[in-house]
């Protein structure tokens, strides 16, 4: 039986699986496997949401833990090659740009085995940034490329990849968001953080480029505290950043942000979609706000992501938040920007990728009706994003 391993290792990777693991239940004569790399460990950045999401018990849990960036790639790579030895896959799964993708997928190419690569051809076009050089390598090295959306096609074939390896699938994330959108829970979410509808910002912020450099915090929370003057900001902290403000003494109600721990997929979600703006450093929540209609100021120079600002609700305000004033004027003038939804993050973007790994293996759907609304994966192309 074909055999499928997938790795994950960080929070924004979870919601990433889980529609494919879903969806590659239609081919029963697959075989999978999941590795959690454990470079998240903490119960609030990655256990609860193996819950929520319904994700399968890691079969493996490889444990690593924080470090450098050598130190954490590393340990991924001896202990994933340990594994790979034993499972002998027909194919290893990677999502998204964090150490354990690259990691995987090093160990993967190095052993002979193909490396599927999901969220291919995004580019920052900014190496001073890790996960910039994790989908380079990671890119480089996979026999298969599922792109998000078709601007990270046109990366791969600027770069030489071969037209038969690069497949527009849409984005798997937004799989995930429109299957819990529905159900999740602003009112316990509304009651708890005493909110009212549009009537707050979110943010998130955890890149080293923002946190790590004690004058770019100070600058970034004096900012935040203007905004925070006309609407309160909560502020679920990732726990670098924890760190990072009790270092500084910016902690605490004075600096006009609503401090709350890492909160659940589901309370997350909530959260954004009743929100007026999102503030973020992250990569997946500028796609998530583009898909909730939510006006998102990410605070960064440059995205890897474009296709949220050209046609979302993206609007990059730089990593040291200069542009946001600016920026927050025009959203309590205007309401900010509403956008589009991109081509092909329509839910379907896990049926898809499946179909094509399938395919790869040699393997046929057992039940092909099973697919339906969107685009009907049977139409895929090698090379031609489905209707
Ligand atoms: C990683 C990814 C980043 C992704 C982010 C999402 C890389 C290079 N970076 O960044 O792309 O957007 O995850 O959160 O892979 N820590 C804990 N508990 C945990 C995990 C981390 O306390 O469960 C602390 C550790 O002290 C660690 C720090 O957070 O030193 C940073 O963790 P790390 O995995 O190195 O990278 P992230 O900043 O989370």
């Amino acid at each position: 039986m074909p055999k499928i391993v997938h790795v994950v290792g960080a929070r924004p990777n979870f919601m990433k699986i889980a529609p494919i693991i879903g969806a590659l239940a239609d081919y029963p004569s697959i075989t999978q496997r999941l590795v959690h790399t454990g470079q998240h460990y903490d119960h609030k950045m990655a256990l609860v949401f193996f819950e929520e999401l319904g994700l399968p018990r890691p079969d493996r849990d490889l444990g690593v833990g924080s470090g450098s960036h050598a130190e954490q790639t590393a340990a991924v790579m001896v202990r994933f090659e340990a594994v790979v030895a034993e499972e002998r896959p027909d194919l290893v799964v990677v999502v998204g740009d964090v150490n354990s993708t690259l990691a995987a997928a090093l160990v993967a190419a190095k052993m002979g085995v193909p490396v599927a690569h999901v969220e291919a051809g995004l580019r920052s076009f900014d190496l001073t940034m890790p996960e910039e050089i994790n989908r380079l390598v990671t890119d480089r090295l996979s026999a298969i490329l599922l792109a998000p959306s078709a601007d990270g096609a046109v990366n791969l074939r600027r770069e030489g990849v071969s037209e038969r390896a690069i497949f527009v699938v849409g984005n798997v994330m937004i799989d995930t968001l429109m299957a819990h959108r529905a159900t999740a829970p602003w009112p316990e979410v509304q009651a708890a953080l005493a909110l009212t509808d549009r009537g707050y910002a979110v943010l998130t912020l955890h890149r080293p480029a923002n946190v790590d450099d004690p004058a770019r915090l100070r600058t970034l929370v004096e900012r935040l505290q203007r905004i925070a003057a006309h609407m309160p900001i909560v502020f679920p902290i990732h726990p670098r950043t924890a760190r990072r403000l009790e270092e500084q003494g910016l902690r605490g109600e004075s600096d006009g942000l609503r401090l709350v721990d890492p909160l659940g997929y589901r309370e997350f979600v909530a959260l954004m979609d009743h929100a007026a703006c999102v503030l973020t450093d992250s990569g997946g929540i500028q796609e998530e706000t583009t898909v909730l209609g939510v006006p998102c100021f990410t605070l960064r120079d440059n995205t890897e992501r474009p296709v949220t600002i050209d046609e979302g609700t993206n609007t990059l305000v730089m990593a040291d938040g200069r542009l946001l004033p600016a920026a927050v004027d025009d959203l309590l003038r205007t309401g900010g920007k509403r956008g589009r939804i991109p081509d092909l993050w329509d839910g379907h973007a896990g049926r898809r990728t499946a179909h094509i790994l399938a395919r790869h293996l040699g393997v046929e759907a057992a039940e092909p009706a099973a697919v339906s609304g969107g685009a009907s994966v049977s139409r895929l192309a090698a090379h031609e994003p489905p209707l």
